[in-house]
């Protein structure tokens, strides 16, 4: 058992099961993505209209859903993120949540969401036995949140944050898509919450994901510039790393309850230490969030196939994982938004 930074205990990998990519990486983390769906239309993420939305039947179901997650944790994971679209908005979500939380290898189970329903749904959540969450809020100012995301109120999501509080989630990391222009005179606002609140405030570079997400090198803010911003205001301090697989660079205030930590998928790769396997909500296994490449496990799902071939489905994927991305373009993945991959 070893103890992150948080508090958070870590049993990792109870059974002794590795599965291993072709650079000895462990692969012991799983995100699902439950949905394409979203009840927000952030401008980085998502075309303002006109989304092609996957239908019922392109869906993986809940069943189908936990047999890949129960198959996974068979093959060394032990880590699970729920992430969408925006997870809260696919109906049986608290229920599916209860039957991943029973599985016995999967000991960190986490959810990534903006937030929007948060304030009626944080405590089935925690009860269906998730204690740890995401939130995503890219802005402390109404009018610049509903800029970003086109459609969501602020009040809603920090009523969300709030409540996620109140009911004893532990820690709430709260991501930050930083964009020139729009949120970076806001970083160091953000980075003193940490100060009341045990939050994991973290700042993730903008990112040349999917067609339709606008970016442009103009709008992109490097962790170093963000991190000098908030050091002009008081000094972080590197807070010693214990997840090694963790992509974020953390720090804190000395004295804070809470860390400020920087993503930097574009100025600092992080893929050496990835231990990072996804499933989309249409039931692909996606062994890089920055390559095209994806292997179909839903046909495998829904033709009978046993255990042994699905967890061969699994491993394959887990084989083919690239060694790590090349220096990002404009042409990085253009297929799919992270709506489509989950965050
Ligand atoms: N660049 C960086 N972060 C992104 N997210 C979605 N699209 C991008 C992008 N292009 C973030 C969301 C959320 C998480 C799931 O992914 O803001 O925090
Ligand atoms: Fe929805 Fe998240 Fe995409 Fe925003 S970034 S549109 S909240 S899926």
């Amino acid at each position: 058992m070893t103890k992150d930074y948080c508090g958070i205990e870590h049993d990792k990998n109870p059974e002794g099961v590795k599965a291993t990519d072709k650079f000895a990486r462990r692969i012991n983390y799983l995100r699902v993505s439950v949905t394409d769906r979203c009840n927000l239309r952030c401008f980085y993420c998502m075309p303002e209209n006109g989304i092609c939305q996957l239908n019922h039947k392109q869906i993986l179901r809940y069943e189908e859903l936990l047999r890949v997650i129960r198959i996974s944790s068979e093959n060394g994971i032990d880590k699970v993120r729920i992430t969408g679209g925006e997870p809260l908005v696919r109906k049986g979500i608290i229920d599916f949540i209860k039957d991943v939380a029973k599985i016995k290898a999967i000991n960190d189970l986490t959810l990534t969401t903006n937030g929007i329903m948060l304030a009626d749904m944080a405590k089935d959540i925690f009860d269906a036995g998730l204690k740890r969450l995401n939130i995503s809020i890219d802005s402390l100012k109404e009018r610049t949140y509903s800029k970003i995301t086109r459609s969501g109120y602020l009040k809603k999501v920090l009523a969300g944050l709030q409540k996620a509080y109140e009911v004893g989630f532990h820690p709430i990391k709260i991501n930050v898509v930083v964009i020139r222009g729009l949120n970076d005179d806001e970083v160091t606002d953000f980075a003193k919450m940490t100060q009341e609140r045990p939050y994991c405030v973290r700042f993730i570079e903008y990112m040349p994901i999917g067609d339709k997400n606008n970016w442009d090198k103009k709008l992109f803010v490097p962790s170093l510039e963000i991190r000098s911003k908030i050091n002009r205001y008081k000094q972080l301090e590197p807070v010693t790393k214990t997840d090694k697989s963790s992509p974020s660079s953390d720090y804190k205030f000395a004295g804070a309850p809470g860390t400020v930590g920087f993503i930097s998928p574009l100025s600092k790769h992080f893929c050496l230490m990835c231990n990072r396997l996804r499933l989309t909500a249409d039931g692909k296994l996606r062994s890089c969030l920055f390559s095209e490449n994806e292997v179909d496990i839903k046909d495998a799902l829904r033709s009978g196939k046993d255990d042994e071939h699905i967890s061969k489905i699994i491993l394959d994927s887990i084989s083919g994982k690239p060694e790590g991305h090349e220096k990002l373009s404009e042409s990085a993945n253009k297929k799919r938004s992270m709506y489509s991959i989950g965050g």
